[in-house]
């Protein structure tokens, strides 16, 4: 049993604090948010995400895990700090890490012993150093500091902390490096010690690899559309290459997230700051944001000018399993068609609320046939399982002309050419 602190009850913050309580440790989770503190001492998670809400519940009535707004109550005594706070995009592109210093003050000011500060953000190289000396400015007690980037994914969180691929902790010193291994031996996953920079740059690295995937592959649904291809087909067909691997081939809208935009541009931005730039990286991001625009140009291509037509859109999330609406390509599409005098309606299975505070102009529907009702066409944005076994018949029926723009593939093109749709997929 160790006493963890967690500074941030965010996805990653509270993900963290609700398993390596169940793991037995005791955890107090501090967040500078009064209204996020108070939800959580009722025991309520102020957002979606599978499980957590029970795990939450079961560890605070064990008594394992509480909350608190002030880091007096929640520093003293911590054999562990981890910081999960944001790091969101700053000016140029830059991870804004204010936050992380905020953090690290706060620490210093109310650690009262000795104390290993774990640095869960996404943070440029170098911010472990950052955080050690701030620490120092405020504390004579030994701070030390170590980079354990997380690696969960938004819907599967709980499953990504309890079986990760792999764990990767860095720090100057490799013992205080394996004193933060200790709090994941009961994970039995592989662990991965290393110094703190290339600790920050795995991160980095890691994910400006999948979006890279991500917009090969959305590159490759271009060229396969012009040349009669399906790109499906082509993903199936290269992931059978051991080398290669299936996983994150899936042509589509592009990538979105809380993660994927801002961290390849945070990456970008550090290339150019060392006089390196990043060719792969951008056309990385360029490739991405066309993605997007491709719906639209879909769209006109089968109803000439959108002045005035209806377009539903299915899903507004950006990916399924979530009500997370940061850098969501939904956005962007229904922006561009705003913008384009066409009258907007959507349905998402959890997403809604969110969106609405963000595109009021959008008419929110009950569900996906609400949607399709004298729509003008469709266009799949999210692929939420519930959209997979819609009554397609119906659908059509409802619909005033039967246009889908499929922008994850979840149709077959053969059947929906059957049912009698205008279909258009990505790359197929
Ligand atoms: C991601 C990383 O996976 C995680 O390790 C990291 O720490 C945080 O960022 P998350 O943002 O939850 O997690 O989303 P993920 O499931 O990875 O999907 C990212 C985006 O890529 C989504 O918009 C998704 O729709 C898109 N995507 C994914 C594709 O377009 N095609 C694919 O084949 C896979």
């Amino acid at each position: 049993m160790s006493k963890v602190t967690i500074v941030g009850g965010g996805y990653v913050g509270l993900t963290t604090a609700a398993c390596l309580a169940d793991l037995g440790n005791e955890v107090v989770v501090v967040d500078i948010d009064e209204a996020k503190v108070a939800s959580l001492q009722r025991h309520r998670v102020h957002f979606f995400e599978p499980g957590l809400q029970e795990v939450v519940e079961r560890n605070a009535l064990g008594g394992r895990l509480k909350f608190t707004t002030s880091f007096q109550e929640a520093i003293p005594g911590a054999e562990y700090a981890f910081l999960a706070v944001a790091t969101p995009e700053g000016e140029g592109g830059q991870a804004d890490v204010s936050a992380v210093e905020k953090a690290a003050l706060a620490i210093g000011e109310f650690m009262d012993g000795p104390l290993v500060i774990v640095n869960k953000s996404t943070v440029p190289i170098g911010t472990g150093d950052l955080v050690s000396s701030l620490v120092a400015q405020r504390t004579r007690h030994e701070a030390r500091v170590a980079s354990n980037p997380e690696f969960l994914r938004e819907g599967q969180a709980l499953q990504d902390f309890m079986n990760p691929d792999r764990v990767v902790i860095g720090a100057h010193d490799r013992a205080v490096a394996e004193q933060v291994a200790r709090l994941y031996e009961p994970l039995d996953a592989p662990i991965l010690i290393t110094d703190i920079y290339t600790a920050e740059m795995i991160k980095y690295a890691s994910n400006a690899f999948l979006a890279t995937r991500i917009s090969f592959i959305n590159e490759i649904a271009r060229i396969a559309e012009r040349v009669g291809a399906d790109v499906k087909v082509v993903a199936d067909g290269m992931g059978l290459d051991r080398r290669i691997g299936p996983s994150f081939l899936e042509a589509g809208i592009g990538y979105g997230g809380s993660c994927f935009p801002k961290d390849v541009k945070a990456l970008a931005a550090i290339a150019e700051k060392y006089d390196y730039h990043p060719e792969l990286l951008t056309a990385v991001m360029d490739i991405n944001r066309d993605q997007r625009a491709l719906v639209v140009t879909k769209l006109k291509e089968c109803l000439g000018s959108l002045s005035d037509k209806s377009v539903g859109l299915l899903g507004l999330a950006f990916k399924p399993n979530t009500d997370d609406m940061r850098e969501a390509p939904s956005l962007d599409i229904a922006r561009v068609l705003l913008a384009l005098g066409a009258r907007v309606r959507a349905y998402d299975p959890a997403a809604i609320e969110k969106a609405r505070e963000i595109l009021p102009e959008i008419q929110y529907q009950a569900d996906a046939y609400a949607t399709a009702r004298e729509a003008d066409a469709l266009v799949m944005v999210t692929e939420w399982n519930e959209f997979r076994q819609l009554d397609l018949a119906r659908v059509k029926d409802l619909m005033r002309s039967p246009v889908l723009i499929d922008g994850r593939n979840i149709y077959d093109p053969t059947r929906m050419r059957d049912l009698g749709f205008t279909y258009r997929g990505i790359g197929r």
